[in-house]
């Protein structure tokens, strides 16, 4: 695999054999299919229009995911257009604009990357970004990611179950949670001075969370490698929490007995927790959480969606916090 500035990642995946049309075709087919024998016509047909406004330009290394066997994985609502999922970003190192990673993120350089793992496990080490896009079968997974600020997006990514790697490091019992500690690197990040935040950007997990299968360890969404405004070359994605919770650009993981500290916590204590799972019952001092604006349906007669425990997640994570006062630990 090497890197050319403009591909991104040039590394043999299965589209190198599967021509790109035919891998379109076949997950047009997978939707249609999962929509129902009764509605399959109408559901090729509107998969085939939803992918014609939110296909990636195709000028990124490709890298598609198998289909997910993890339940919940996919949801059936139409992806965002890949030009507002990429242009309409939070990545602070890059400004806090939402157009400014787009523009600035440019200088972002991401190959070689590496990822150092520390603290409580038998095998710390440093794995290179090459042995993590090996490290286990790629899947897509179709998410809703809802941002604190009350926007959301349903987005196409691929990568893996966060917990295969967790396994391979083997945590030694001490190991209670995990921080994710991200690139800090004024030489191409220019959004670092400014103080809105203290750097690096640093985000945690509970140790049953981020084994949860749906939490995932991303390389690339829209069925290429991740522009570097959305994390490249790697960031996580935890669904049934607020945006913020997925750390773009990791290059440490650490696991610890005590629970870390994160940036949103550690700069507006009064307005982040730990937790952050999305619960529409509990506003956040600046933005209703009870609905949503999806980005991409924007229109002045668009009304609004109603935001769902845990993201339309809690089938799948509630029990994680069972016997939890959610109001509390927030
Ligand atoms: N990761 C880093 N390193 N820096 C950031 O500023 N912003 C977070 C999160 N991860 C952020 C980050 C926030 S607030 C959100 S809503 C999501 O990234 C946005 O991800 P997206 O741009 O892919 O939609």
């Amino acid at each position: 695999m090497h890197y050319q500035p403009d591909r991104g990642f040039q590394h043999p995946v299965a589209s190198d054999i599967t021509p790109r049309a035919v891998y379109e075709a076949r997950r047009d087919c997978l939707r249609a299919v999962a929509l129902g024998a009764a509605g399959t016509a109408l559901g090729a047909w509107a998969g085939r229009d939803a992918l014609a406004s939110t296909a990636a330009p195709g000028k990124l290394a490709p890298l598609p995911g198998g289909r997910s066997s993890v339940s919940g994985a996919t949801t059936m609502e139409k992806p965002t257009p890949y030009k507002d999922a990429s242009t309409y970003n939070n990545f602070y190192e890059f400004g806090t604009d939402k157009s400014d990673p787009a523009r600035y993120a440019t200088t972002l350089k991401t190959k070689p990357w590496t990822v150092a793992i520390e603290g409580e496990v038998r095998k710390p080490g440093t794995f290179d970004i090459d042995s993590l896009l090996k490290l286990a079968p790629m899947e897509e997974r179709i998410y809703r990611l809802r941002c604190v600020e009350g926007w959301s997006m349903v987005i196409p990514w691929v990568g893996w179950s966060l917990s295969e790697l967790i396994k391979r490091v083997e945590p030694t019992g001490n190991a209670k949670f995990i921080q994710f500690v991200t690139l800090a690197d004024t030489s191409q990040m220019p959004g670092l001075r400014s103080s809105v935040l203290e750097w690096p950007y640093v985000e945690g997990l509970r140790m049953d969370e981020a084994m949860h299968p749906l939490t995932l360890m991303a390389f690339g969404m829209y069925g290429e490698a991740l522009p570097n405004q959305n994390g490249a070359p790697l960031r996580l994605v935890v669904p049934w929490k607020y945006g913020f919770k997925s750390s773009k650009s990791i290059v440490k993981i650490r696991f610890l007995e005590k629970q870390p500290r994160t940036s949103w916590e550690v700069a507006i204590p009064s307005e982040y927790g730990f937790y952050s799972n999305v619960n529409p019952k509990v506003d956040h001092p600046r933005w209703s959480q009870a609905t949503e604006r999806r980005i991409g349906e924007d229109g002045l007669l668009t009304k609004k969606r109603p935001t769902l425990m845990f993201n339309g997640y809690e089938s799948q994570v509630g029990q994680l916090y069972a016997g939890m006062d959610l109001r509390k630990f927030y």
